[in-house]
């Protein structure tokens, strides 16, 4: 080596080191400084001795000598993949190491979710019986609805972090690499028996309409086809979309189970409403069911925007809680159905701050109507209470 390259040499390995001690995989910062010690031990003596100390001072701490064992085993795969020309990781980490609240599914889905989870810990009770778990699984749904959330939750409590390649980000990366990108990322991931998503998987499909990228893209396909087919028994394959429609059968056809998410009804929204209000739930206990019924139809992301606004709104504007939740209400309706606008109508009038020809004139819903379920009209008029 000489002293140019021995530089760049450092400077890549420091910059590796860097991105990996920053996506907090601390097993894989060792078994990189582990295998830098040996690579310096001849040319930088010093530099090596050094490493290793480190290394056995942090080894003590944690996990004894099987990180030594590993790192003699393992030759490459101490680092993350990255696309050679960027530099840029292919692999988002997730490392929800301080845990991750439950996702918020309809029973039936998280049952599902559960029952993924429950195979993997298991393992071995199946494979006595010559029985596989579940390998792989595909999730379906509208964007921000806990897709990318449920796949966090579920590698947290494998005790994994989440593996992230995410399709729109990196598909000019995959492309133009005769596959050897995907084939680096799925290696690695296979070698760490990782819980992998394969995210917004539809972002291959999309790319179809450009011509020019016919052939690479054909062969991008048929890469994954054959990772997907060759993922073994010890790690979670996952896959999530918007677009199921735009997903190649063949690809479809290789999951082992689809998971369908949808927007959140009934009491999914209520207790979304009440998670998302957090400590400020005591202030609003009253109004959660007029909150859920105005952020009828909206995903869970959108949902905690909203509330979150709301929590703002009235310390910053110093507001009465029973004033946000309105604003926040008839920000709301345009977006509602009949029955939803009837509900929240009703809901609005219970409150007793608004007169009933103003949630008429605001909602569209009839005074009669509003009368019949929530009682006659305290207020005359049609202003909004004054807070006193
Ligand atoms: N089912 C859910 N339970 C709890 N929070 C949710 C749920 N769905 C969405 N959220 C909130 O919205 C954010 C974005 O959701 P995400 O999982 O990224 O949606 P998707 O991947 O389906 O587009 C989450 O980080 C979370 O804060
Ligand atoms: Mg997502």
């Amino acid at each position: 080596m000489t002293s140019i390259d021995d530089f760049s040499e450092i400077e890549t390995d420091l910059a590796n080191l860097a991105r990996l001690s920053s996506s907090g995989a601390n097993e894989d910062v060792r078994l990189l400084v582990a295998k830098l010690v040996r690579k310096y031990r001849t040319l930088r003596p010093a530099l090596a001795e050094q490493l290793d100390s480190t290394l056995k001072a942090s080894r003590t701490r944690s996990h004894g000598p099987a990180v030594l064992r590993r790192s003699m085993a393992v030759s490459d795969s101490s680092a993350m993949p990255m696309d050679a020309d960027s530099r840029q990781s292919l692999i988002r980490v997730f490392d929800d190491l301080d845990g991750i609240s439950e996702p918020l599914l309809p029973d039936a889905l998280f049952a599902h979710v559960q029952s993924l989870i429950r195979e993997r810990r298991e393992r071995d009770r199946l494979a006595a019986h010559g029985i596989r778990p579940t390998r792989s699984a595909i999730l379906v749904g509208p964007p921000g609805v806990g897709k990318t959330l449920s796949a966090r939750w579920i590698a947290n409590q494998l005790g994994k972090p989440l593996w992230v390649l995410d399709l729109t980000t990196v598909m000019s990366s995959l492309l133009g690499k005769t596959g050897s990108n995907l084939r680096a990322v799925f290696d690695h991931a296979k070698q760490n028996q990782a819980v992998l998503l394969l995210d917004e998987i539809d972002a291959i499909a999309k790319r179809r309409s450009d011509e020019s990228d016919v052939g690479e893209l054909k062969r991008l396909v048929t890469a994954i086809l054959q990772e997907v087919d060759a993922w073994p028994d010890s790690g979670l394959l996952l896959a999530a979309t918007n677009h199921p429609e735009l997903i190649d059968p063949a690809l479809w056809r290789r999951f082992d189970a689809v998971l369908t998410f949808e927007t959140p009804q009934g009491n999914v929204l209520a207790t979304a409403v009440r998670r998302f209000l957090g400590a400020d739930i005591a202030l609003f206990e009253k109004w959660v069911d007029l909150l859920a019924s105005s952020v009828y139809g909206m995903s869970l992301s959108d949902v905690e925007r909203s509330i979150n606004a709301l929590r703002r709104y009235t310390v910053l504007e110093n507001a009465s809680p029973a004033h946000a939740v309105i604003e926040m209400a008839i920000k709301g309706l345009p977006s509602l159905d009949k029955s939803s606008r009837q509900k929240l109508a009703i809901e609005l009038a219970r409150l007793e701050a608004l007169s009933h020809n103003k949630i008429m004139e605001l909602t569209g819903v009839s005074r009669d109507t509003i009368r019949k379920y929530a009682g006659p009209s305290p207020i005359k008029g049609r202003g909004i209470k004054k807070k006193d």
